[in-house]
């Protein structure tokens, strides 16, 4: 009695099982997925009531019906495990379909034509360095490039400037953690050290500029402990001052864009040349503005001399055969004085306002004479 009754319970239930399963298999919304497990695997779910009323139930029959007794017990974990199957599985299907609806939702075209405003700008250093090169590019210069982190001998000695030298101390050096031969690297002070590094590698006639960083302790609103250069060096067979003043002229013009710019070539001091000019373009300084290519005022903006016949012999050339020249400029200053930047320290602060007022619309290739000038820069 007792068994026949738990039977027709059991077989009640299996049949209710086998519904919910085929049920759930239909379901399309994971909200309702969730109701259903609470509902019937919960803690206070269907399936787990029915065990708690049955199992003592079940635990009665011990001795008398051992079959019965395994296939109910069997029968309650075999539900359990198979709603708990079903909704796994739904789960996984819908899960994947939402999954698909969305991708189709986000699919981007990426032959519809871009968005005008997204795209990014040219950093004024960059388009600086881009124009200084594009204009002795045409005048038959190649651009070379050496490390960051330097050799003393590259940075100082073989430039003529011997440890004892005064001259190293204006370059405010970081000087990197002794080595066990007591020798010390250096970030490069100046671009110079890759005048070095070509004349040793490379045999003249040689014709490079080298843009890059440089690194000086010291900071302020004209100075930055990491700054750019770009230096030249020319070296050929009877190269001489009139060589040095011709190319650099031209490329002041050809920079400012300012045809008649004057040029004034000043007598100055480097260890690595001899003689040394300093290189001043003609200005106009009137109510705080500056105005370049007019007026009577002078502005420095580079350094530059005929290599040091000591510099040519450190790299196994010839005095006697080549002589050369050099030059080097700060990048800052002249994107400054180009684009009418007051602060050189707002180059590095990657203020995006900053960036797409002075930037450079990046398909914009720079021209020989000048990069495109934003609205209201100078000159
Ligand atoms: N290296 C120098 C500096 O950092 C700049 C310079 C001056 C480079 C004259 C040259 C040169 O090549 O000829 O101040």
């Amino acid at each position: 009695m007792v068994t026949s009754e738990l039977d027709n319970t059991l077989e009640d239930w299996e049949r209710q099982v086998d519904e919910l399963v085929r049920g759930i298999s239909q379901i399309t919304s994971l909200v309702e997925i969730e109701a259903i497990r609470v509902t019937w695997l919960g803690r206070r779910g269907r399936l787990t009531l029915l065990a708690r009323e049955i199992s003592p139930r079940i635990r009665a029959l011990g001795a008398l019906d051992p079959d019965t007794q395994r296939r109910a017990g069997t029968k309650l974990n075999t539900w359990k495990d198979a709603v708990t199957a079903a909704i796994e599985a739904r789960k996984i299907k819908l899960d994947r379909a939402a999954l698909t609806a969305r991708l189709a939702g986000e699919r981007a075209d990426v032959t519809l034509p871009v968005l005008s405003g997204g795209a990014g700008h040219i950093h004024p250093i960059s388009q600086t360095i881009d124009e200084i090169i594009a204009i002795f590019g045409e005048m038959g210069f190649a651009v070379a490039e050496g490390p960051h982190i330097e050799e003393d001998f590259y940075n100082f000695t073989a430039l003529n400037i011997p440890p004892e030298h005064p001259a190293r101390q204006e370059h405010d050096t970081f000087y990197l953690p002794e080595r066990e031969d007591g020798s010390r690297l250096v970030l490069r002070t100046h671009t110079s050290p890759v005048q070095i590094r070509t004349m040793l590698a490379r045999k003249p006639p040689l014709r490079i500029i080298v843009p890059g960083r440089t690194f000086r302790c010291d900071h302020d609103a004209t100075h930055s402990p990491m700054f750019h250069q770009v230096e030249g060096l020319v070296i050929d067979r009877a190269t001489h001052m009139g060589h040095l003043k011709g190319c650099l002229i031209e490329f002041c013009r050809a920079f400012f864009g300012v045809d008649d710019l004057p040029v004034r070539f000043r007598p100055s001091y480097f260890p690595f040349t001899e003689p040394s000019a300093e290189v001043d373009i003609g200005c106009l300084r009137e109510g705080g503005q500056l105005k370049i290519g007019a007026g009577a005022d002078w502005l420095e903006i580079l350094g530059s001399g005929m290599v040091h016949p000591r510099v040519l012999l450190n790299c196994g050339i010839d005095p006697a055969e080549y002589q050369g020249f050099a030059f080097g400029m700060g990048i800052e200053r002249v994107a400054m004085l180009k684009y009418g930047i007051p602060d050189l320290r707002i180059f590095y602060e990657s203020d995006l306002r900053w960036l797409r007022h002075y930037g450079f619309v990046p398909l914009d290739v720079p021209s020989l004479v000048r990069g495109p000038l934003p609205a209201g820069a100078m000159p």
